[in-house]
C-alpha cells in the first residue's frame, strides 16, 4: 500500500471522544519507548506525526491519524512505564483498558516488543488479555537495527517457542527497524489485505 495522506485528527484520553466514523482501525500498543510513534513515522514517510522521544512517557493520549482517507491508525501511550505515579499509571491503564474493550472499529492491534530484550511478563500478559477479549493482534519487533541477523533469529525462536507454550500458535508478527526502514512494506501490506477483505 502507498500511503498518500497522514493527517492527525484528534488526542483525547476517553474512548466516547475517539472519531465517530467506522473505518477500519489500527493500534500500537507496547511498552513506553519501545518506538510505537517512531514506527508510524515510519510507515506514513513522516518525520513528525506522532512525537516520539528518547524519554519514556512521551505519548500520554489516544491519537488518531487518518491514512488516504479511509483507515485510522492509533497512536496510545506505553505501558509499563515506572516513572510517572501510581495514580497516573493506573488513569493510563484505565483508558488504555476501555479503548480496546469499548472501540468497536478496531480491527488489530500491534503489540509492540523490543527485539533486544527476553519475553517480558507485561507485555505477555497483555497480549493474553486481548486473546481473552478476542481481539486480535500481531506481534511487531521493533528496533531489529540494534541486533545481527543471527541474534535476530535465535530471539525469534526464544519468543516463538515460549509463546506456544499458551498459544496453539504463533501470533502472526513482523520485525522491524523505524530507523532502517525495515517491515514497512510488510505491514502496510498486511493493513491493505485486511482492509480489503473488509470491504468486499
Ligand atoms: P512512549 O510514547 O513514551 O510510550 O514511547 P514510544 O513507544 O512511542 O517510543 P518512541 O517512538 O518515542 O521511541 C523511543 C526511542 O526509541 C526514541 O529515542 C527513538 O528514536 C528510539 N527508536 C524508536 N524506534 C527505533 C528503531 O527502530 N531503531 C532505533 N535504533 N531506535 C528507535
Ligand atoms: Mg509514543
Amino acid at each position: 500500500m502507498r500511503i498518500k495522506s497522514a493527517t492527525f485528527i484528534v488526542s483525547n484520553q476517553e474512548v466516547s471522544k475517539c472519531p465517530k466514523s467506522n473505518l477500519p482501525e489500527y493500534a500500537f500498543i507496547g511498552r513506553s519507548n519501545v518506538g510505537k510513534s517512531s514506527l508510524i513515522n515510519m510507515l506514513t514517510n513522516q518525520k513528525k506525526l506522532a512525537k516520539t522521544s528518547g524519554r519514556p512517557g512521551k505519548t500520554q493520549l489516544i491519537n488518531h491519524f487518518l491514512i488516504n482517507e479511509n483507515w485510522h491508525l492509533v497512536d496510545l501511550p506505553g505501558y509499563g512505564y515506572a516513572r510517572v505515579s501510581k495514580s497516573k499509571k493506573n488513569t493510563f491503564q484505565k483508558f488504555i483498558t476501555n479503548y480496546f474493550r469499548d472501540r468497536k472499529q478496531l480491527v488489530c492491534a500491534f503489540v509492540l516488543v523490543d527485539i533486544r530484550h527476553e519475553p517480558q511478563p507485561i507485555d505477555l500478559n497483555f497480549m493474553q488479555w486481548l486473546g481473552e477479549n478476542n481481539l486480535p493482534f500481531c506481534i511487531v519487533f521493533t528496533k531489529s537495527d540494534k541486533l545481527k541477523p543471527k541474534a535476530i533469529e535465535t530471539h525469534i525462536e526464544t519468543y516463538t517457542a515460549l509463546m506456544l507454550e499458551h498459544w496453539e500458535t504463533m501470533p502472526k508478527y513482523f520485525i522491524t527497524s523505524s530507523t532502517k526502514h525495515q517491515g514497512k512494506d510488510e505491514l502496510l501490506n498486511y493493513i491493505e489485505t485486511i482492509n480489503f477483505s473488509i470491504r468486499s
